[in-house]
């Protein structure tokens, strides 16, 4: 069975290549991004394999399915850019990786957190100019501090279990409040509360109508002064403007954030020597109390080998018409 992979990188290629047991899959690996202009390079594959910046909206979808593509094999868990009903419609299956090492995720917040705090990325910087001051490094005990987390599945649940451990109280907001997390010690509270009387905020909802922009101007504005936001779910759970504006108002004391909502045109792209056109994230990056990475929360050894290994399991189960355990429906 063929597979176009897309969105390739170098390390994407080698995990694939280490883990694969099945001579049966032969893969082809394309650079490209997966959208309406570059589907038409899965024709004559069974499988196109997608990443979180795919855009596998209707379009892209009702191509993949006139050249013949049966499955579409996401290697995330988040599945947003995807158009499921369009998929249901045009008959295309599309699978994903429900869950891959939620740690690897959470542990990322944690040092985006610790990073913003500390300023231990600062002070690497100084050290290796020589200069050894502690002007403006200076931080807060977390021990004591009430972190706000919204979403406690998988991710949020090792988020929550890891910063209890420094000494914080957790107020925890989700449509689903787990009872696993109760008798931890965690509190479930109303959105508005979780906004009110947090020091932090920790997102690990999924990005849905519900809580697109779920961090505006109406909720900053009922969030303490100096609230620290980290965001390693969807950048669309922001709305970047209004959060630039809690920033330059002081209201947003830190913001660190491994997704960003236009991230597609930058995110996993070495820009160095181009002129960069989104002047919302140039605007995020000349803030000093902003912390950004690329979508990098997920990347550890074990959270790629459990990716691949599931993607992989994932197409084998289709090639055999095996049940699809890991369908999106
Ligand atoms: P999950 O499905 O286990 O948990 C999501 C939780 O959010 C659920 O408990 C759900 O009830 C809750 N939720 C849904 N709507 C809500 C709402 N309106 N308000 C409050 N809670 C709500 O998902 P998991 O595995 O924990 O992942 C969470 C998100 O993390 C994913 O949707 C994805 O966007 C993001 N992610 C980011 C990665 C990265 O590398 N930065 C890697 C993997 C996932």
């Amino acid at each position: 069975m063929k597979i176009a992979v897309f969105s390739t990188k170098a390390y994407d290629r080698e995990y694939f290549e280490r883990f694969n047991n099945d001579p049966g899959l032969e893969f082809t690996f394309f650079e490209t991004a997966l959208h309406g202009h570059t589907a038409n390079l899965a024709s004559g594959f069974a499988v196109v394999c997608a990443f979180v910046n795919d855009k596998v909206d209707a379009y892209t979808i009702e191509i993949l399915s006139r050249i013949g593509v049966k499955l579409i094999a996401l290697r995330c868990a988040g599945f947003n850019n995807v158009d499921i009903e369009a998929a249901k419609k045009n008959n295309v299956k599309v699978v994903r990786v429900p869950a891959y090492s939620p740690e690897a995720v959470a542990e990322h917040a944690v040092a985006l957190i610790l990073t913003l705090n500390r300023k231990t990325h600062k002070a690497y910087n100084r050290i290796r100019e020589g200069n050894f001051s502690l002007n403006r490094l200076i931080g807060f005990n977390l021990h004591g501090k009430t972190v706000g987390v919204i979403g406690t599945g998988k991710i949020g649940a090792s988020f929550c279990s890891i910063i209890k451990g420094f000494g914080c109280k957790v107020l925890a907001n989700d449509t689903f409040p787990s009872k696993d997390l109760i008798d931890l010690g965690i509190q479930y509270s109303p959105l508005d509360e979780v906004f009110e009387k947090a020091d932090i905020i920790s997102l690990h909802c999924p990005l849905t109508p519900e809580t697109k922009h779920i961090i505006d101007a109406n909720s900053l504005a009922r969030m303490k002064d100096g609230i620290m936001i980290i965001n390693t779910s969807r950048g669309a759970l922001i709305n970047t403007a209004d959060i630039i504006q809690g920033l330059i108002d002081r209201k947003v004391g830190y913001l660190g954030i491994d997704v960003y909502e236009q991230e597609e045109n930058l995110f996993y792209k070495d820009l160095s020597e181009s002129i960069i056109q989104d002047d919302l994230i140039l605007r995020l990056i000349s803030f000093p109390n902003v912390l950004i990475t690329a979508h990098q929360a997920y990347f550890t050894k074990e959270a790629m080998e459990q990716i691949t290994t599931t993607t992989l399991n994932n197409i084998s189960d289709f090639k055999e018409g095996k049940n699809l355990k890991n369908e999106v429906v």
